[in-house]
């Protein structure tokens, strides 16, 4: 069953019934000032960080699930009827609902009683701001007179305090309304330079600011006195919950159309100029009126979303492919990197499962993002790997997350995840590859943030390295430390108390538990640091690398190895995790995918059969679950791993992050059939059909799919903010259809399904234009190579000095 449908020519999810299982979002703004917006207009926004600096109020986890966004309610004046035309929060029974999700955009509207509404929300290009188009048309036969009303509700900047520090919050809320706009000013008196605001382009005839005074006593969204009654009341917010809203009255002949623009936006003063006059308490708004007269404006407004089209068509043509598989073309084109730009914002901050108040960005989720974002926007790429380092320790290892606001390391969080420093190998090698621009390697960096303590990024991927060879435990495999790439499988924590957080609580020495992923890792970190250091100059360094790596895989070999599979790790007993001498848990998945990945056992057939393993044991028409069987109860010495039930997240669900991991595995091993049938179990498109199952966005990857052990199995959750949106662009971008940016150049490697004649892509690569056929002409994934026509030695290819496309013909046998 559906809820919409893929409109792909308008790169947009078109939504045609309100009541989808959960609120299917999208994101609005991709630089400094992001919302997030559910299908019924559901949602908040903030600049930069979704705690620090919230503009508008929502309260997760709410009854309904998703109340409380960027409202607007219309009016019959004649009958006195009003809706909402977002159906939220009203509910009505309106036609033609539809919410159409695009690049940066929502357009959301329907029809009530012949009157057409509609509101395109997006953000512009390098402004603090919102923009709400509302457009509504008159479609009866007779004249209407309408009173539009919007509403949001201010947010008193620190979405954490200002959810819980009411003795506080209800008395300092502050206002100021001029000209129609409505400033947003709580704290500006003291320590905040900057404040909020809200207008529109019509001259109001009233407006709101106290939420009491709009919703009446004892009312909630869906039916506000104001409304009810056709008349905002004029209220000023003093202390108590400051709200926006305008009432614009409109009278609208038959047939005809008007428009209303409407501006959400965030400014700051340079604290010196904050008032005016100086030494009033009157908000300075000599900078920010240039601003709203110039977006209230319509042509404004659609210019500038014609640029933010113009900005979104320039990014998704950096690789555009038609293969035989239409869900893979609209994942590859639009979602899936539309989604790692999301991710890349965000981290894990915020989202309608991540409150934005509790995870700045992670380092290991971050390096990780880049793999997915890289060749988007290599300048915000490089900025992000140099803020990145700056947290790392001096010992190597690393803050596991920072405030984006502060860029410092998040102290409640600290570090001691042992598999962090590795990402960042990783991250910049994807880096170097996509862009040769090794200058990045010579950028001073400091660490823990410490003026003075700065050194080149490369002696970060050095001491990267040297942190792990520094912490191996008694099979000389990696220490674990609090965790590795599973948040939930602490071998040293040992909780046994109600609300101590699994992640930082540690309540054994590590001296113990090893990390078979982390050594995974490791080999493949090994690879591509030796890979940089000889590029470098170090042909000693890189031959020292190479060795510590191939030492690794040795050590794996003889004490990570089970039989059948890879093993997972030691507990701090010494004793086997994902063994066939566990009770529960006698196979993972990230080993087997990691392991393989890193080009372990390739040669021997270790990687074939854990492989093998695999599909016998995990692999599920959903995707593929991180282990089996599933914990039945809870381990104190695996931890939060065994608190889930059996089936949901790390505890046996479709952990969808990882399956890439095996998809790329199973290119290794030459298996184009597998990898493909794999990244379509998983694949959002390819399970829109079952969206009653699935319930989450058909357009975006969520964390994680119920396994089978789960009484809901197929439902997704935790969706947009993922590892899984990265790893399977990198996986079916670059393993599986093969365009896989080298430090030498374009290697174009396929490993497509055997069914496949082939396919065409276009990739922007270094400022050039590879225009690439694939032809099969055999069944295997030999390649040989032309350019332009020329024969082309090896799998890589590299445009001249001064050409700006190229075309190259692929032939596999
Ligand atoms: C989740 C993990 C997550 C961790 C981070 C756990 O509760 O299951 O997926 O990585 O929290 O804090
Ligand atoms: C989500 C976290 O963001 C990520 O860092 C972690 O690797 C996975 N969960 C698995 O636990």
């Amino acid at each position: 069953m559906q809820f919409g449908h893929f409109d792909d020519a308008n790169r947009e999810y078109v939504i045609t019934r309100p009541d989808t299982p959960l609120p299917w979002i999208n994101y609005l703004g991709c630089q400094a000032y992001f919302g997030i917006i559910s299908n019924t207009a559901g949602g908040y926004s903030f600049y930069r960080d979704a705690r620090l600096r919230r503009i508008t109020r929502y309260r997760y986890n709410n009854v309904p699930f998703d109340f409380g966004g960027r409202y607007i309610y219309l009016r019959d004046e004649e009958s006195g009827e009003f809706w909402s035309p977002s159906w939220q929060p009203t509910r009505h029974d309106a036609q033609d609902y539809s919410c159409r999700h695009g690049m940066g955009y929502s357009t959301i509207g329907s029809t009530f009683r012949g009157i057409a509404a509609s509101t395109r929300y997006f953000v512009p290009l390098d402004e603090n701001l919102e923009i709400w188009q509302f457009t509504v048309t008159n479609h009866r036969q007779t004249p209407a007179t309408l009173s539009v009303f919007s509403c949001i509700e201010f947010c008193l900047w620190d979405a954490q305090d200002d959810a819980t520090n009411f003795q506080r919050n209800f008395s300092t809320g502050q206002v100021e309304i001029e000209d129609g706009v409505i400033y947003h000013k709580t704290e500006y008196r003291e320590r905040r330079d900057h404040f909020a605001y809200f207008a529109c382009s019509l001259a109001p005839a009233g407006f709101d600011t106290q939420r009491e005074a709009f919703l009446g006593p004892y009312r909630g969204w869906d039916k506000p006195l104001a409304v009810e009654r056709g008349a905002s009341t004029n209220s000023v917010a003093h202390g108590w919950s400051p709200i926006g809203s305008h009432q614009v009255k409109l009278a609208l002949q038959p047939g005809e159309s008007r428009q209303i623009v409407y501006l959400l936006g965030y400014h700051e003063n340079p604290r010196d100029q904050k008032f005016d006059p100086p030494g009033s308490q009157t908000i300075n708004k000599k900078t920010v009126k240039p601003v709203i007269a110039k977006y209230l404006q319509p042509s404004q407004a659609e210019a500038a979303f014609d640029k933010l089209r113009a900005y979104w068509d320039g990014l998704l043509g950096i690789l555009d492919v038609k293969t035989p598989d239409p869900h893979t073309d609209r994942m590859v084109n639009i979602w899936n990197a539309y989604q790692c730009m999301a991710t890349f914002n965000m981290s894990r901050s915020a989202s309608f499962y991540e409150p934005g108040i509790g995870r700045g960005l992670g380092f290991r989720d971050s390096n990780q993002d880049l793999l997915g974002f890289v060749q988007m926007d290599p300048a915000r790429a490089r900025e992000r790997i140099l803020d990145l380092a700056a947290t790392q320790l001096p010992s190597g290892g690393a803050y596991h997350q920072y405030q984006p606001l502060t860029k410092r390391g998040n102290n409640d969080v600290g570090g001691n995840f042992n598999d962090d420093p590795h990402w960042l190998i990783i991250g910049v090698s994807a880096y170097l590859k996509e862009t040769g621009d090794w200058s990045i390697l010579d950028e001073p960096a400091p660490y823990d943030n410490e003026t003075g303590s700065e050194q080149p990024l490369y002696e970060h991927l050095q001491r990267s390295f040297r942190y792990t060879l520094e912490r191996l435990g008694p099979h000389g495999l990696p220490l674990i430390g609090r965790a590795d790439w599973n948040d939930c499988l602490n071998l040293n924590c040992f909780s046994d108390t109600p609300g101590q957080s699994f992640q930082t609580t540690t309540n054994k020495e590590g001296k113990v538990a090893e990390s078979v992923f982390i050594a995974g890792l490791f080999v493949l970190a090994g690879k591509e640091l030796a890979a940089i250091a000889q590029r470098r100059g170090l042909p000693a360094e890189a031959a020292n690398y190479l060795t510590e790596s191939a030492k690794m895989d040795g050590v794996i070999r003889q004490h990570g190895w089970d039989g059948e599979w890879f093993l997972r790790a030691y507990d701090n007993f010494g004793h086997k995790i994902g063994s066939k001498e566990c009770k529960e848990g006698q196979i993972f998945i990230e080993t087997q995918g990691f392991c393989v990945l890193a080009g372990i056992g390739l040669e021997d057939g270790l990687a074939q059969r854990a492989l093998d393993s695999v599909r016998a044991r995990l692999a599920t028409k959903h995707g593929i679950v991180l282990q089996q069987p599933a914990f039945s109860e809870y381990y104190l010495n695996l931890g939060e791993i065994s608190s889930y039930p059996p089936g949901y997240k790390e505890n046996a669900g479709i952990f969808c992050h990882n399956n890439p991991w095996v998809i790329i595995a199973e290119t290794q091993v030459g298996n184009g059939d597998a990898a493909h049938d794999y990244y379509s179990r998983i694949n959002p498109s390819a399970r829109e059909a079952i969206s009653d199952v699935h319930r989450c966005e058909p357009y975006v990857y969520s964390q994680m799919i119920a396994g089978r052990d789960a009484p809901s199995f197929g439902e997704a959750k935790n969706s947009w903010l993922t590892g899984t949106a990265a790893w399977n662009y990198y996986a079916i971008t670059q393993w599986i259809l093969g365009i896989r940016p080298a430090f030498e150049g374009l290697q174009i490697a396929p490993v497509i399904p055997q069914s496949w004649p082939g396919f065409d892509a276009t990739r922007k690569f270094r400022g050039v234009t590879y225009r690439i056929h694939v032809k099969r002409e055999g069944p295997g994934n030999r390649v040989a190579l032309s350019m332009d026509g020329k024969p082309v030695q090896g799998d890589i290819v590299l445009a001249s000095k001064g050409q700006t496309a190229v075309s190259v013909e692929v032939t596999l046998t």
